[in-house]
This record gives C-alpha cells, sequence and structure tokens, in this order.
C-alpha cells in the first residue's frame, strides 16, 4: 500500500518533469531551430534599403542667388538684394514691365517683378535655411499672418490685413518710398514678437539679376549700393 502511493508520486513526479522538458524543447527548438548556438535569437541588423544617404538640402534659389555663383551668369547685373528689391518698389512697375538700375558696377540694367519674386517665394534665399515668405503669408487668408499674401503680384498689390480675400488692405510698398514701406520695415528690422521676423533678413549679400540695359535708362532709376 505505501509503495503503491510511493509509485504513484514518482510516476506524476516523472510524467511532470517530462512533461516540462517537451515544452522546453518544443519551445526551444520553435524558437531556435535544430541548433545550439541559437543565431536565431541574436538582434536583426536594421539596414534601410538605401546603401548610402545623400544629403538632404533645401531646394536651390531658381534664377537668382545670394551666394556668388562659381561662373557668375554671364551678361548679369550685380545688386545687394535689397536694393534690388528697393527699385522695383520705388519703380511702381506693373507684373511684366521692366524697371530700372545701376547696379554696383554702374552699369544700367532692367529687371522684371519675375527676378523679384524669388525673395518671397523661395527658401533658402535670404539665409541658408530660411524660410520663404509664402510659407506662412500664402494666399490662403484664413491662416496667412497680417492677411498678407505674398505668393503672387496680385496679392503683394493688394495689401496686408485684409478683411476678405477681395478687399484691398494697407499698402505694404509704402506708396513706392521703399524706405517708408512696411516690408522694408519687416525686412530690415528684426522683430522679437513675431514669429518668422525675430531676425532681419536684409544681408550686405548680393544677387546676379537682371540684364544690363543698353543705351541711357527711359526713366531715372536708383543707384545700388557698391558691393566690393
Ligand atoms: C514664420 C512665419 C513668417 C514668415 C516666414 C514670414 N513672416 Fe511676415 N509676418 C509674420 C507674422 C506672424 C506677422 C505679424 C502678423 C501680425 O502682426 O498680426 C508678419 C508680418 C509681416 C508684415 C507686416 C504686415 C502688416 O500689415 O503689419 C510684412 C510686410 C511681412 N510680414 C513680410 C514678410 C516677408 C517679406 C517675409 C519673407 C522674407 C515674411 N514676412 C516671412 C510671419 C511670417
Amino acid at each position: 500500500m505505501k509503495d503503491d502511493v510511493r509509485k504513484y508520486i514518482y510516476g506524476a513526479i516523472t510524467v511532470f518533469l517530462l512533461g516540462v522538458m517537451t515544452w522546453i524543447s518544443i519551445v526551444y527548438v520553435s524558437a531556435c531551430g535544430v541548433t545550439l548556438t541559437c543565431n536565431r535569437a541574436t538582434f536583426k541588423v536594421d539596414r534601410t534599403p538605401i546603401p548610402t544617404l545623400i544629403p538632404a538640402t533645401l531646394p536651390a534659389a531658381s534664377n537668382v542667388s545670394l551666394q556668388e555663383p562659381v561662373v557668375p551668369a554671364r551678361n548679369s547685373c550685380r545688386i545687394p538684394a535689397a536694393d534690388l528689391i528697393g527699385a522695383w518698389v520705388s519703380a511702381k512697375a506693373p507684373e511684366a514691365a521692366p524697371f530700372y538700375f545701376v547696379d554696383a558696377d554702374g552699369k544700367n540694367c532692367e529687371a522684371v517683378f519675375g527676378d523679384v519674386q524669388p525673395f518671397f517665394t523661395e527658401s533658402n534665399l535670404w539665409r541658408p535655411g530660411s524660410l520663404s515668405c509664402v510659407s506662412c503669408h500664402s494666399g490662403d487668408m484664413t491662416v496667412s499672418p497680417a492677411q498678407l499674401d505674398l505668393s503672387s503680384y496680385a496679392g503683394i498689390m493688394t495689401g496686408s490685413r485684409r478683411a476678405e480675400d477681395t478687399t484691398r488692405g494697407m499698402d505694404i510698398l509704402g506708396g513706392g518710398d521703399w524706405k517708408m514701406s512696411l516690408l522694408y520695415e519687416f525686412l530690415a528690422s528684426s522683430k522679437a514678437n513675431v514669429p518668422g521676423h525675430e531676425e532681419a533678413v536684409i544681408a550686405d549679400s548680393f544677387v546676379f539679376a537682371g540684364t544690363p540695359f543698353a543705351g541711357p535708362l527711359p526713366t531715372p532709376a536708383p543707384t545700388a549700393t557698391p558691393v566690393p
């Protein structure tokens, strides 16, 4: 009787141990395969499908550049960015009409709004990493700060602080008086409390823009600050 009980107990323990071992074996084999090294358990090496990462850059400026090109655009004028925009503001030229200026080398030059527009629409232009003006001052009046649309000629002309999409706003071009304009003020001075305007963007950098104009200029034109 005592032996029987002992037999049952031993039997139960053996069956239990066998069960545990079988279970461990099943878990081991299913996880590691039939190996002793269990390579499968080592961490997988994470690799991107791109063998070499190409350094990302912001899109380069289109037809004007603040950095001196390796080969300066032939037959183009040299002018500080601020003077170029100033010449355009003072000329009050319609969108497609040329405006004139005397460039930093004393050359008579002409340019159109298209030469000025990149300063509003391109990122990375005023300085490396700078946001484009239109990333904030877009054509969408519901989100554009100061309800100012810098994305087009018409938008710029319509001005800021517009009540609705269509209404005329405040003239940001100072009626053609560049240095008195809101545009100049927001480009030339830093405004600590206005996001996007913490730093003045007008730098000494000059651009290659416009083309030399043969003969005397049709209208009196501003002269660019000479650049070395
Ligand atoms: C990060 C967003 C941001 C960027 C980028 C930005 N602005 Fe602004 N801008 C603002 C804000 C915010 C105000 C002030 C809005 C207010 O006072 O209600 C403002 C105001 C202005 C004003 C004054 C309008 C008025 O009636 O008071 C002008 C002009 C202006 N910006 C021009 C520019 C130009 C030009 C650029 C590009 C060089 C530019 N902004 C880039 C956010 C931005």
